[in-house]
């Protein structure tokens, strides 16, 4: 196993060769953080007005940017405050407790790893972090999480119940938006639910190295917290914009079965993570997956003579295949799924 970033970067003051990106991929100039990131408030569905309201905001957010922020969500501000120093504390542990992670679990359904699962074989290394397990049922779940440190189980429970709970909300508001039957995402199409960390240590040389590649999050929906330090941007008309770190809200970011199922009435955001040389930063996404025996199609609510079919219907496992084939190729991922 490679070693993680998060266990060696301290002693590092210049960035390695190996964790340099060709020119055309990199950060590039610092970008403004933007002012225009749509913002939902969550407080205002309470009524009926406000609830229509409310929904039609998340629809033109998804319709325009592929993601949205939610404040005023009703999950505690303690318990988020508290899963961002539990799993900082994780990052934080010698290598040798970390390392612990990968031994306990011979299944690999909880996952430690540094930069991406192709480490071997990829020509450059992100400077990130990633501890991804799932967590639902949870109490199937979770006996194959981390034991350290000793909250960890208690308090990422506890994050993971209320998040779930959010997401789910969020969808039954969509559903009502897009006119499908309520309980349209319930069951098979976020059967799988997984907690993805990612940790992105301090980086010697932000202008080299790159967090994440630009990507789509193949899933239904994410939902990022990702706290009060930025490096999440969307690419959005042509050029890439600054996620605004927002300490209390989350991130809420359309994946590409979400975009299916609404016929393109909703599009997935593109996006990538750059990285700083001040401070670690955390995040905390949350995946909403179907069931890897899912067939995804658009929703037949959605189908009318005047409205054919964008895409034709697969598997969700196929389309995680064709997904790893083309990473970071977006438009041809969707593309091999398209009718005609
Ligand atoms: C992801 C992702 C963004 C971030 O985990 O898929 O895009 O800011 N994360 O960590
Ligand atoms: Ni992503």
């Amino acid at each position: 196993m490679a070693m993680l970033v998060s266990s060696w970067s301290k002693d590092v003051y210049s960035l390695p060769e190996t964790y340099v990106f060709p020119p055309d991929q990199r950060a590039g100039d610092l970008i403004p953080l933007a002012c225009n990131n749509p913002i939902i408030d969550l407080n205002k569905a309470v009524d009926n007005h406000g609830r229509s309201e409310t929904i039609q905001q998340i629809l033109k957010a998804g319709r325009e940017f592929g993601f949205f922020q939610v404040i005023n969500h009703g999950t505690s501000q303690t318990l988020m405050n508290e899963a961002m120093e539990v799993l900082k504390e994780f990052f934080d542990m010698p290598a040798e407790v970390k390392e612990r992670v990968f031994k306990v679990d011979s299944s690999k359904k909880c996952r430690l790893y540094t930069s991406t699962l192709n480490y071997d074989t990829e020509e450059v290394h992100f400077w990130r972090d990633n501890l991804t397990h799932p967590c639902h049922p949870l109490e199937d779940c979770l006996q194959l999480w981390p034991e350290n440190p000793p909250r960890y189980r208690e308090v990422l429970g506890k994050y993971s119940v209320e998040v779930s709970k959010l997401v789910l909300r969020i969808l039954d508001l969509i559903c009502e938006g897009l006119g499908l039957e309520n309980g349209y995402f319930a069951d098979e199409l976020s059967q799988v639910q997984l907690l993805s960390v990612n940790q992105y240590p301090r980086c010697p040389d932000p202008s080299l190295a790159m967090g994440m590649h630009r990507h789509c999050d193949p899933n239904v929906v994410t939902i990022l917290k990702q706290g009060d330090i930025d490096g999440l941007q969307v690419f959005k008309d042509g050029q890439w914009i600054s996620v605004e770190p927002l300490p209390n809200a989350f991130v809420v970011i359309i994946g590409c079965q979400l975009q299916i199922i609404s016929n393109d009435k909703l599009k997935s955001a593109e996006h990538r993570v750059v990285t700083n040389s001040e401070v670690d930063r955390t995040t905390i996404g949350y995946f909403i997956i179907p069931s890897y025996e899912c067939f995804v199609e658009p929703a037949k609510n959605l189908i009318d003579d005047c409205n054919p079919p964008i895409y034709k219907a697969s598997q969700y496992k196929e389309f995680l295949g064709t997904y790893a084939e083309k990473i970071g190729e977006y438009e041809a991922v969707m593309e091999c799924y398209k009718l005609q």
